[in-house]
């Protein structure tokens, strides 16, 4: 058996926590030494979709931690003329040590495990985007935490997400915060909320829901300790600008809401973001604002991810 990081109840709480203070680690000693958890190893970084954030931090990360890191567009690859997945995962499985892909189905994802036999990385996916989630929980233990980041410092604490709520981002931070004992508020349009796939993955991780949903932006952001928000038009729905920037304007992350929210509110955003539609300039660029330590941190939490993978597998697996 391979361990991969496919969906965010991939690891149990206590295993997500060995993985936080890994990359507790990681930042507190970056550049005071070599690290050699992927010595000797080729990781595929495979994109199917543009990324800035993920590709420099994982380039980055299976570099900083000894690896030759490979990176892919599927463009460059026989995938985009027809070869399967399964025979691809094969093949790549017999030269590099893991992989790490930014693909649209879950189930591609799903299938380069399978197939490859190595740790897979779910770098985004249209349902999910794990590795983001689970820097926000670092980035908010960091925010919340007297001392070392601590998952204790993140329960009861009240998370709003506005906008589309049926979106991967929305779901993945639902089933993480729900790891952590988070207070999730997933807060949009009706025509938004969450569909039965979220349930599907609750069900399936046998956890527990701590999230609810709500159309009423001002309830939702009551008392609130953190406001998040992602961009309105996703990657691949750019036909639908319009229509959405109408739907989805009474969800703006601005001084209004932040009124409403505890004095000690902060702002986060996993980026890119477009000031003036889903958040006003004037929260994005406020002291409230932490979006540069959530993109910071996804260097520190991936490595850890990749090398927690690699050691449990190692344990597995001789
Ligand atoms: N947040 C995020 O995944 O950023 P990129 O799309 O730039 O990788």
């Amino acid at each position: 058996m391979v361990r991969s990081f496919l969906r965010d109840t991939d690891l149990s709480p206590a295993e997500a926590a060995e993985v936080f203070e890994l990359a507790h680690r990681y930042k507190t000693t970056r550049g005071a030494g070599v690290l050699d958890i992927l010595n000797g190893q080729s990781w595929g970084l495979i994109f199917f979709k543009k990324s800035t954030r993920t590709r420099l931090s994982f380039e980055a990360g299976v570099y900083e931690l000894g690896g030759n890191p490979m990176v892919m567009s599927s463009n460059d690859l026989q995938i985009s003329r027809g070869e399967t997945i399964e025979d691809t995962a094969r093949v790549m499985g017999r030269y590099l040590h893991g992989l790490v892909i930014r693909t649209f189905e879950q189930e591609m994802v799903d299938k380069f495990a399978k197939y490859s036999g190595r740790p897979v990385v779910n770098a985004l996916t249209d349902l999910l985007h794990p590795c983001q989630s689970y820097t926000d929980m670092f980035t908010m233990m960091e925010h919340f935490s007297n001392g070392a980041p601590n998952v204790e410092s993140l329960k009861g604490k009240k998370f709003v997400f506005f906008g589309d709520t049926a979106c991967n981002m929305a779901y993945s931070l639902a089933l993480a915060g729900s790891m952590f004992g988070v207070e999730v508020v997933l807060c949009g349009p009706e025509e938004f909320k969450p569909g039965k796939e979220l349930d599907v993955l609750f069900d399936s991780a046998n956890l527990e829901k701590s999230y609810t949903f709500t159309p009423d932006p001002e309830a939702a952001a009551k008392n609130a300790d953190v406001l998040y928000t992602d961009v309105w038009v996703s990657m691949g729905k750019e036909d639908e600008k319009a229509e959405r920037i109408k739907q989805m304007s009474p969800y703006q992350v601005n001084d209004n809401l932040f009124k409403l929210a505890d004095k000690n509110a902060i702002f986060m955003h996993c980026l890119p973001a477009h000031a003036n539609e889903e958040v006003s300039e004037s929260v994005l660029e406020s002291p409230r604002s932490i979006i540069f330590d959530q993109a910071e941190n996804r260097l520190h939490v991936q490595k850890a991810i990749m090398s927690w993978l690699v050691q449990k597998n190692r344990q597995l697996n001789g």
